[in-house]
């Protein structure tokens, strides 16, 4: 009798995995291929291993694949994915999940396709019903304070019990913890543990200070 081995396949996350491991999803926009990995690592220091890289740049896949090949302990997802093309890059690049700012069900079934944990953008009630006809329950509220802030999530609460959300745009140190407090909300999202210029300067410890500073938000 044989025995078949196959290579161990690389841990595959579910989106809640994703939402439940820190407090915020940072929300990275690179320009510079070579900010990757100390950027990633920084923020790892500071124990927030998912790493959102947005496909913004042309440097973004590069830079998905840079913090993938270098860093195990990081989980390194693509944000903006938009369509099936999206989906199936950064899954190439070594994504292990991805957040998207709106939803459609092919952008849904591109990343079911590519293996890739979806985090779907929704902003109103039929968006949240679209996305759960498809299976989605974890979703992200994008632009959260933009579009009704806490208020929003709580009235959401009601008829939506049964899904839960990380919002994210315009959520900051000091408004993270109004929505961490609400029973459907699982993290947050947001720019500002990546400061641009700290980045530009090559400002690391700056970066793992403020990714620290999040741990403190832990509600649950
Ligand atoms: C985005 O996709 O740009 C995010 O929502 C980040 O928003 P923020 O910069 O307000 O955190």
């Amino acid at each position: 009798m044989s025995t078949l081995l196959t290579a161990a396949a690389p841990t595959a996350w579910t989106a809640l995995q994703v939402m439940q491991d820190a407090p915020v999803i940072p929300v990275i926009v690179l320009n510079d291929v070579a900010h990757a990995v100390p950027l990633a690592r920084a923020l790892v220091a500071g124990g927030v291993r998912m790493l959102e890289v947005t496909l913004r740049t042309p440097q973004a896949l590069a830079c998905i694949e840079a913090i993938a090949r270098a860093l195990p302990e990081a989980v390194v997802g693509a944000g903006t994915v938009r369509c099936k093309a999206d989906a199936q890059a950064a899954a190439e690049a070594g994504a292990r999940f991805a957040v998207s700012p709106g939803y459609t069900s092919a952008v849904g079934q591109a990343c079911r396709d590519a293996g890739l944990a979806l985090l779907p953008g929704v902003a109103t009630g039929s968006e949240i019903m679209m996305a759960q006809e498809d299976g989605f329950t974890e979703l992200k509220f994008f632009p959260a304070m933009q579009a009704g802030g806490p208020a929003m999530l709580k009235a959401w609460s009601g008829p939506f019990f049964d899904v839960r959300f990380c919002p994210t745009g315009g959520v900051s140190l000091q408004n993270a913890a109004d929505l961490l407090a609400l029973p459907n909300v699982v993290c947050v999202g947001g720019s500002w543990l990546v400061p641009a210029d700290a980045m530009a300067q090559g400002d690391w410890s700056r970066i793992t200070q403020l990714a620290a500073d999040t741990q403190a938000l832990r509600v649950r």
